[in-house]
């Protein structure tokens, strides 16, 4: 259990380089994940799945029951092993895991999760929702608000009012 944790943190400060010039400056830091953060967050109710290669963890990705939605939180696979379907297959089995609706909150300017989550059939909601969405399920400074998007999967889309 312990390895895990540190193959865990491991593979999320791999992946997290990819932010690294492309989120703003004021909200990169290294480690990108800590110790303490990964733990805090366990604590408070993410739940995190692994995904094996060869007896080595490939990725991780968290999901968080919130009530009436459940939020992934995050999902790194390791930098030598991206695009080869693992975060897809991480993020159908969180999916699967829950009957309500799901939310994403990434960088805007992480245009590749961006793309992977909608080719995995979200949708990035309205900017109109995407402030009130944040204030209500994460826990993030406001700077983060301003720089960053949600996405929905079909299930919480549909439960929107028509405008
Ligand atoms: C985003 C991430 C979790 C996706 O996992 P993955 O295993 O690489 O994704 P899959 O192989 O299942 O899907 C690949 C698709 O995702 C998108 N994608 C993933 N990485 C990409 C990259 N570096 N550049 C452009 N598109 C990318 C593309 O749409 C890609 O399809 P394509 O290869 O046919 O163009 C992973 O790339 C990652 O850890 N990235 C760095 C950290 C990050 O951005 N995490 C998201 C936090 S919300």
């Amino acid at each position: 259990m312990e390895a895990d944790f540190a193959a865990m943190l491991a593979i999320v400060n791999d992946a997290a380089n990819a932010y690294r010039g492309v989120i703003p400056a004021d909200r990169w830091h290294e480690p990108y994940m800590s110790t303490d953060e990964l733990a805090r967050e366990i604590a408070e109710g993410v739940v995190f799945w692994v995904a094996e290669q060869d007896g080595h963890l490939s990725g991780v990705m968290g999901i968080q029951d919130k009530g009436d939605v459940a939020l992934v939180r995050h999902a790194y696979v390791a930098s030598n092993t991206q695009r080869s379907g693992v975060g897809t297959s991480l993020l159908r089995h969180v999916e699967s895991l829950v009957d309500k609706p799901v939310l994403i909150g990434t960088w805007a300017a992480a245009s590749w999760a961006i793309d992977f989550y909608r080719r995995n059939g979200f949708t990035v909601v309205p900017s109109g929702h995407k402030d009130r969405l944040l204030r209500t399920y994460w826990s993030i400074p406001a700077r983060q608000i301003e720089t960053s998007v949600v996405l929905a999967n079909g299930r919480w889309m549909e439960a929107q009012p028509l405008h």
